[in-house]
C-alpha cells in the first residue's frame, strides 16, 4: 500500500521528553541525580542514626551508587536504563536479604531528607519527592520492631512520584 507523503508539519506535536517526565527534569536531569545520590550516601556514611543501615552495605559504595543513580533516573521519569540492565525493579524482593524495620526505614529517610535538602533548592519538589520516597521505603519494610517478618503489604508500590500526595505522615 502506498501511503501519502506526509510532511513533518502535518504531524501532531510531540511533547518534549521533559513534559512527560517533570520530576527528573525539574530536579535537573542526570547531574542532579548524581549529586543527590552522592549526598545520600555521604549522609549514610556519617550519620550515627544510619550506622545500622550503612553496615548492610558493602564497604565500597561505588557500584551501589551507580545502580541507585540508574534506578532513580528511571523512577523520576528519565531514561529507562535500570529496567534494561537489571529487569523489573521488584524492590521489596531485592531488599528481602536485609532486615528492614521502621527504624531502618526512618534512617534511610533521614539520609534522603538530608540529601534532598543539600541538593534540591525547589521546596515543593523536595516535599513531593520526600513523600514519594517514604511510600517506597515503607513498602520495602519487611520486619517489625521485634525482628519478625512483615508480610507483603499488597501490590507493588514502585509508583511514579507524581502519583503520591505532597505530604505524608510517618506515624
Ligand atoms: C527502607 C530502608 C532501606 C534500606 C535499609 C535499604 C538498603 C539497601 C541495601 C543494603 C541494598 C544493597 C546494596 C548493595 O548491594 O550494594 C539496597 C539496594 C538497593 N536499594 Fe535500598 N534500602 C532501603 C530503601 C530503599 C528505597 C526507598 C529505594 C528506592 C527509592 C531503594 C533502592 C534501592 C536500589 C535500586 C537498590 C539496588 C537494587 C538492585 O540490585 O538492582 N532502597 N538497599
Amino acid at each position: 500500500m502506498n501511503l501519502p507523503a506526509t510532511s513533518h508539519t502535518d504531524l501532531p506535536a510531540v511533547p518534549p521528553a521533559q513534559t512527560a517526565n517533570p520530576h527528573w527534569q525539574r530536579l535537573g536531569g542526570h547531574d542532579a541525580v548524581v549529586r543527590l545520590v552522592e549526598a545520600f550516601y555521604r549522609a549514610m556514611d556519617t550519620r550515627p542514626d544510619a550506622a545500622t543501615i550503612r553496615a548492610m552495605h558493602a564497604d565500597n559504595l561505588g557500584p551501589t551508587k551507580q545502580v541507585l543513580v540508574t534506578y532513580l533516573t528511571e523512577w523520576l521519569g528519565g531514561p529507562k536504563a535500570y529496567s534494561a540492565e537489571r529487569g523489573s525493579p521488584m524492590l521489596r524482593r531485592r531488599h528481602q536479604p536485609f532486615q528492614i524495620d521502621a527504624a531502618a526505614r526512618d534512617a534511610w529517610m533521614a539520609c534522603m531528607h538530608q540529601a534532598l535538602a543539600e541538593t534540591c533548592a525547589d521546596a515543593e519538589l523536595r516535599a513531593q519527592l520526600d513523600a514519594a520516597f517514604y511510600k517506597v521505603a515503607d513498602f520495602i519494610r519487611n520486619a517489625d520492631a521485634g525482628g519478625h517478618s512483615r508480610p507483603h503489604p499488597g501490590r507493588p508500590m514502585e509508583v511514579n512520584p507524581q502519583a503520591v500526595p505532597a505530604t505524608h505522615s510517618s506515624t
